[in-house]
């Protein structure tokens, strides 16, 4: 059999690859907290993101609901049961890197907990208590 032309090799080895880093996203966790920040006009409280967090607003469903206390630990959905992979970055580097996944399931979650949109600092307190977290 020819031997596999190195050129070749390398497009192989890209092919292989770039949906790995595509899927990786185009944003990161810092990036988000640094973004809605300035959206803020104010620095992030991780004291008031956990309390936001892990507590309800009117509702019955906190994000703790379906996340858990820990973010570091899987949580399990309130309604479906479904395993839902920890939401801090150190413990699941995936989370806040893809600016569409961020956006539509905060709009989506903040709708259901506090039955509205939760604001640029709300978001930012969360997220710097999420990235405050040790693996
Ligand atoms: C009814 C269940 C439920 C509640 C309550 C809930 N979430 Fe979620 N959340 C989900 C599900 C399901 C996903 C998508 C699955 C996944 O990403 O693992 C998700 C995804 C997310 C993501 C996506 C992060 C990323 O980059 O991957 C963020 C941020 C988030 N939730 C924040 C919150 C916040 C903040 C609250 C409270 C205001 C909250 N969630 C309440 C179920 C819930």
């Amino acid at each position: 059999m020819k031997r596999l032309q190195p050129w070749i090799a390398a497009i192989a080895l890209v092919a292989v690859f770039s949906p790995l880093t595509a899927q990786a996203g185009d944003t990161t966790a810092a990036a988000q907290l640094t973004l809605w920040q300035a959206q803020a006009g104010t620095a992030a409280s991780a004291e008031r993101g956990k309390v936001l967090f892990t507590s309800r607003h009117g509702g019955d469903l906190s994000c703790a609901s379906c996340h858990g206390t820990a973010p570091t630990a899987p949580g399990k959905h309130a309604s479906t049961g479904k395993v839902i992979e920890p939401l801090a970055p150190a413990a699941n580097p995936l989370r806040f890197t893809d600016t569409a996944k961020v956006n539509k399931w905060f709009t989506r979650n903040c709708k259901d907990v506090l039955a509205r949109e939760c604001s640029a600092a709300e978001k930012a307190d969360v997220l710097a208590w999420l990235t405050n977290q040790k693996p």
